[in-house]
């Protein structure tokens, strides 16, 4: 194993760029892993971005990335329950590298029918959406609303619900093109929102009722929205704001209607809250992946030496789905 890595590193300019930098060493409690494919995610750019010297960002510099696939190669001091060989994969900071070190309670199996450059675009979409599913106390045969249906975490959460037995899977898209997107990751009833009004699309489609469950990754007005398009007793969680942080909400539907709201973020939950939310996921989840009823949608895999392609697709906002970074052995053909 050699002492240094590939990796791509945020705080430079205003793009990621690829150096070579020491590899990691799995503390206690670590794991080391030779990383072949890591998925972009939304939060990439801005991040990217806040940290650009040149237009006045912190100028700290880091490894990007938050989702890994590949395998064990060391462990740290006191690792139980995993082999150096075992496939993995995970979110985590500093993925868009050829080694990341991870808390052994944070990293998930990897199915052997998964190829790494599947399987990276998985982690972060299965621990949101399931951990979302999770607080919201949601149960087979409840119906769920997802609005933002076509972001990335957003198919991975459709395909979870209808998989755990969702009775009706609905989701949002601005845009009619990406009604068959949502229909093949399991949802039953697409809303167009700059067609419909998701409110009214989602009483009709539940009898007047409302959804059981909101797994929220759109904020703004739509979190407003959300509220009087739930069931009496149900519960909204907000995940994403994509159209902002800020919704004026109307408190009768939220007391009228004995709503329960919550706001997750994973990416900065506490160590034993992130741990129990993966052990949450491993008996119910990762067979479910195993079986191949959730598969990530990709947009376009590259290797990592052309991360600028990477780079400007998801500035363009049309990437339907995860840009995959794969990382070849520089050895290897
Ligand atoms: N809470 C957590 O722990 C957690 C974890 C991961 C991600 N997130 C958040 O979840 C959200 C989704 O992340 P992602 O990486 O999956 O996103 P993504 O794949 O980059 O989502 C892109 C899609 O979002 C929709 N969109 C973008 N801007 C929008 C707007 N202003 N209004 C409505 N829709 C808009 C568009 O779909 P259409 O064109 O079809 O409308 C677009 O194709 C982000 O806000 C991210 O920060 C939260």
């Amino acid at each position: 194993m050699t002492s240094s890595m590939r990796a791509l590193i945020s705080g430079i300019g205003p793009e990621w760029v690829l150096r070579e930098v020491p590899r990691p060493q799995p503390a206690p409690g670590q794991i080391l892993i030779r990383n072949r494919a890591a998925a972009t995610n939304n939060a990439d750019l801005p991040m990217l971005a806040e940290a650009d010297p040149t237009r006045g960002g912190h100028g700290n510099e880091f490894i990007a990335g938050f989702e890994y696939a590949g395998e064990v190669v060391e462990l740290g001091d006191g690792v139980d329950g995993w082999q150096v060989g075992d496939q993995v994969m995970g979110s985590i900071p500093s993925s868009f590298a050829e080694y990341v070190v991870a808390d052994q309670r944070f990293v998930l199996p990897r199915p052997d029918n998964l190829d790494p450059a599947v399987a990276c675009a998985l982690p972060t979409g299965l621990l949101t959406e399931h951990g979302s599913l999770t607080i919201a106390g949601f149960t087979a045969g409840q119906s769920v609303l997802i609005t933002g249906a076509s972001t990335g975490i957003g198919l991975i959460g459709a395909q979870l619900a209808r998989a755990l037995g969702a009775s009706q899977v609905i989701g949002t898209t601005r845009t009619a093109a990406k009604r068959d997107l949502l229909k093949g990751a399991g949802v039953d009833t697409v809303i167009v929102t700059e067609e419909q009004d998701l409110t009214q699309a989602t009483l009709d489609a539940t009898d007047q009722q409302g959804v059981d469950v909101v797994l929220d990754h759109i904020a703004g007005q739509t979190f407003a929205q959300c509220l009087a398009a739930t069931k009496i007793d149900g519960h909204v969680v907000n995940i994403g704001r994509l159209a902002g942080p800020t919704s004026a909400i109307d408190l009768d539907d939220l007391s009228y209607r004995h709503l329960t709201v919550h706001g997750v973020s994973f990416g900065f939950s506490r160590d034993q809250e992130m741990a129990d939310v993966i052990a949450g996921l491993l008996p119910e989840v990762i067979p479910v992946v195993a079986r191949g009823q959730i598969r990530p949608v990709i947009d376009r895999t590259v290797d990592l030496t052309e991360y600028q392609q990477a780079a400007d697709r998801l500035r363009s906002g049309e990437a339907v789905g995860k840009l995959v970074l794969t990382m070849q052995d520089l050895d290897k053909p």
